[in-house]
C-alpha cells in the first residue's frame, strides 16, 4: 500500500495530541484500535454477526499452538476465571465453553460492547464489564483463575496490575499471563528491518523506538524472563512456569519445521507466565 498511513504511529499520534495522561493514551489507542485479529490496515475492523466472531476464535486457535495445546488440557469446569482484557472476547468465550464461570474486564467502551455482542451472539453468560487492570473494583481473592492474553505490556504501569492480578486470586490458586518477549525473532529481526532496510536508523531511531512502527498499543513492552518473573514475585506470586511461544507462521521463511518449532521456544514473541498464588 504505498503512501499509506501506517496504522501504529498513525493512531499512536492522534492519541498523543488528544491526552497527556499515559494510561489515558492506552485507552484511547485501544479504543480506536479494537482487537479482533483482523487486518490492522482494514478500513472495517468490526465483526458483525455470530458467524464473524465464531471466526475470530477460530482464527486465534488456529494461529496459535500454544493456546490450542494448554485450553485443551484445562480443566475450568465451575472454577470462577477473570480475564483481564478481554478484547473482542474470544478467549472469554472460550473460557465459558468449557464450563467456567467468566468475568471479562478491559479499560475500553469498544472491548467490552465487543465483547457483549460476541458473548450473546454465542449464547454464553458472561459479566463483561469495562475496568482497569491496574484498579480493579473486584473483591480481593475471589477468583480460582486469573488468565491475561496480549494485555498486560499495553498497560501504564505494570507493577501496579500483577499487583491486582494477585490481590483479586484466591490463594492457592493459578493465573496465566501472556506478554511480548524481548529476546524474540520479532524485536530484533523486524527492530533491524525498520532500522536498516527502511531507513529508520538515518531519522535517529533506536532498536526500541522502531516498535511503534509495527507492534500494537500506544505502550507495547517487550519483557525478559528476568522481568516477568521480578513482576511476578513483586505481586507475590510463585512462577510455575515461564515459557516463550509464537503464533503459527514460521520465524523465519524457508526453515524446516522442527527448526521453527525450535526457534519459537527461545526467540517468540509471546512469553508467557504460568503462577501460583501461596498459600499464607
Ligand atoms: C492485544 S489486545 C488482547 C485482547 C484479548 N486478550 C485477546 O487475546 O483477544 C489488548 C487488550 O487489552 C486491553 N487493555 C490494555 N490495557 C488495559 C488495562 N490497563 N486494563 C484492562 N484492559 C486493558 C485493550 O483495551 C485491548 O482490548
Amino acid at each position: 500500500m504505498p503512501g499509506a498511513k501506517n496504522p501504529f504511529t498513525s493512531t499512536r499520534d492522534a492519541v498523543a495530541e488528544d491526552t497527556a495522561n499515559a494510561q489515558e493514551r492506552n485507552r484511547l489507542w485501544w479504543e480506536r484500535m479494537p482487537m479482533t485479529y483482523a487486518d490492522w490496515h482494514a478500513d472495517d475492523r468490526l465483526p458483525v454477526d455470530a458467524e464473524e466472531f465464531k471466526q475470530i476464535e477460530t482464527r486465534v486457535f488456529a494461529a496459535s499452538p500454544f493456546l490450542r495445546q494448554w485450553f485443551d488440557r484445562m480443566d475450568f469446569q465451575g472454577q470462577k476465571v477473570l480475564d483481564v482484557g478481554c478484547g473482542s472476547g474470544a478467549l472469554s468465550c472460550r473460557l465459558a465453553k468449557m464450563g467456567a464461570r467468566v468475568t471479562a474486564i478491559d479499560i475500553t467502551e469498544a472491548a467490552v460492547a465487543l465483547a457483549r455482542r460476541n458473548a450473546r451472539a454465542q449464547g454464553l453468560d458472561m459479566d463483561i464489564v469495562r475496568m482497569d487492570a491496574e484498579d480493579m473494583a473486584l473483591p480481593p481473592a475471589s477468583f480460582d483463575f486469573v488468565f491475561s492474553w496480549g494485555v498486560l505490556h499495553h498497560t501504564d504501569d505494570i507493577g501496579a496490575a500483577f499487583r491486582e492480578v494477585s490481590r483479586v486470586l484466591r490463594p492457592g490458586k493459578s493465573g496465566l499471563v501472556m506478554v511480548y518477549h524481548r529476546a524474540s525473532a520479532v524485536y530484533y529481526l523486524n527492530g533491524l528491518k525498520w532500522l536498516l532496510v527502511k531507513g529508520k536508523l538515518f531519522r535517529g531511531h533506536t532498536l526500541r523506538s522502531v516498535q511503534d512502527f509495527y507492534t500494537d498499543g500506544y505502550y507495547h513492552r517487550y519483557l525478559r524472563r528476568h522481568e516477568i518473573a521480578g513482576l511476578l514475585a513483586g505481586a507475590g506470586l510463585t512462577a510455575r512456569r515461564i515459557s516463550v511461544t509464537q503464533y503459527q507462521k514460521s520465524i523465519l521463511p524457508f526453515i524446516p519445521g522442527w527448526l521453527d518449532r525450535a526457534l519459537k521456544a527461545r526467540f517468540g514473541m509471546c512469553l508467557v507466565a504460568e503462577f501460583d498464588k501461596p498459600v499464607d
